[in-house]
This record gives C-alpha cells, sequence and structure tokens, in this order.
C-alpha cells in the first residue's frame, strides 16, 4: 500500500458527525463490496439492491467498475499493480461515501484478498459487508455480455480474471450469492435482508 508523502498536514475533527449525518439520513452508512468474475452479477445485483432501497427512500451510491476506469482511474490498466492501485482508491471513495452517511455500493472484480480486506480495515465492523457473486468460470464465459471472454480466449485480450489472470475466492465473505442458480430477485432479497440483520435502514421516514 501507498505510503503517505506529505507532511505537515493535521487531521481536522468536524463539528457535524457522521453519527449526525446518519440520523438525518435515517439509515447507516456502509459499503457492500460485490466482488466476483466479469459476468458474474455484481454490477446487475448491486443496481438493483440501490432501486430496492431508494424505494424505501434510503441513499445510495454504486461505484461501478467500468465507470469508474473512464474517470478517477483513467490512467490504471489490468497489471496486478493497477488493479491494486484501483482498489485502493475506491477503497478511500467509498470510506468517505459511507463517512457521509450514504450506503454505497460498488461492483469490481477486486480479485485480490489482501485489496479487499484493505477496505475493510478502512470501514471497520459492521460497515463493509463482502458479497462474493459466485458463479462458475462456464456460465461467466457463457453469458460474456461484453464479448470479453471471447477476446480472452483468442489472446486478442492478456491478463483477463479467470483466463490469464488470477481471481483469490473469498474466504469468510459476509454473503454469497449464488447467481449460478439465484435469481437477480433471489440474490437483491438476502442482500436486504442481511442490511436489515445489520440494522442499516433504521430510522428515517
Ligand atoms: S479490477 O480487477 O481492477 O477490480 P474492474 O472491476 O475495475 O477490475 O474492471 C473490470 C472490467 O473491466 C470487466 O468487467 C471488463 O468489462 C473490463 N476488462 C477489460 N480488460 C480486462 C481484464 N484484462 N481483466 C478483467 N476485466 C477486464
Amino acid at each position: 500500500m501507498k505510503k503517505q508523502k506529505a507532511t505537515n498536514v493535521t487531521w481536522h475533527e468536524h463539528k457535524i458527525s457522521r453519527e449526525e449525518r446518519e440520523r438525518l439520513l435515517g439509515q447507516k452508512g456502509v459499503v457492500l463490496w460485490f466482488t466476483g468474475l466479469s459476468g458474474s452479477g455484481k454490477s446487475t445485483v448491486a443496481n438493483e439492491v440501490a432501486y430496492l432501497l431508494h424505494q424505501r427512500e434510503k441513499l445510495t451510491y454504486i461505484l461501478d467498475g467500468d465507470n469508474i476506469r473512464h474517470g478517477l482511474n483513467k490512467d490504471l490498466g489490468f497489471s496486478p499493480e493497477d488493479r491494486s492501485e484501483n482498489i485502493r482508491r475506491i477503497s478511500e471513495v467509498a470510506n468517505l461515501l459511507a463517512d457521509a452517511g450514504v450506503i454505497t455500493l460498488t461492483a469490481f472484480i477486486s480479485p485480490y484478498r489482501e485489496d479487499r480486506n484493505f477496505c475493510r480495515s478502512l470501514l471497520g465492523e459492521g460497515r463493509f459487508m463482502e458479497i462474493y457473486t459466485k458463479a462458475s468460470l462456464d456460465t461467466c464465459e457463457h453469458r460474456d455480455p461484453k464479448g470479453l471472454y471471447r477476446k480472452a480466449r483468442s489472446g486478442e485480450i492478456k491478463n483477463f480474471t479467470g483466463i490469464d489472470a488470477p481471481y483469490e475466492e473469498p474466504e469468510e465473505p459476509e454473503l454469497v450469492l449464488d447467481t449460478d442458480c439465484q435469481t437477480v430477485e433471489e440474490s437483491a432479497r438476502a442482500v436486504m435482508d442481511r442490511l436489515r440483520e445489520w440494522n442499516v435502514l433504521e430510522g428515517g421516514r
């Protein structure tokens, strides 16, 4: 992980706390970290969960791999170092959003355990939910929504996760969604159930 470069900078405490922002919003700021192979359903399920939460007047925001790589992380590729830096920056952004009180959903392959654990350590207990969208490589390759597996198999794309780049499965995720078998609605409901257990949705209108 990167070391701090700047010296002579001090941390400021602000007048309004996270708890006060959360009270205003009637929710808890958490990070729902979706991880899994490309095509395993991370973005699709995250979108459905955000939709259900919005209907309940909860404030959400989705950070999505393909989108973030057009802006904040457009200087990063898919080498192991770049993927780590990608996840490090996203983790910091997700932490800020959660601190603002937002229910933050992230959808990145995030293939390295250590990088996901970095975000877990930033957020702390009860604020980071690792959600593994588990689908076999076969299923993802069959779905191939962006035609990238085909390109990876033909050698047109190198270092593609699951083909010639690794994916480290979560060891103790808070939730596993078997997207081989479950529908999007079933997966989203499982996440909503867990959010209720975590008292994330308490308070507000
Ligand atoms: S991560 O590994 O750094 O977490 P991220 O989620 O941001 O990846 O981006 C993955 C998306 O980029 C995939 O869904 C796919 O659309 C696209 N992509 C392009 N090249 C690759 C590659 N070599 N490996 C994985 N995904 C790739």
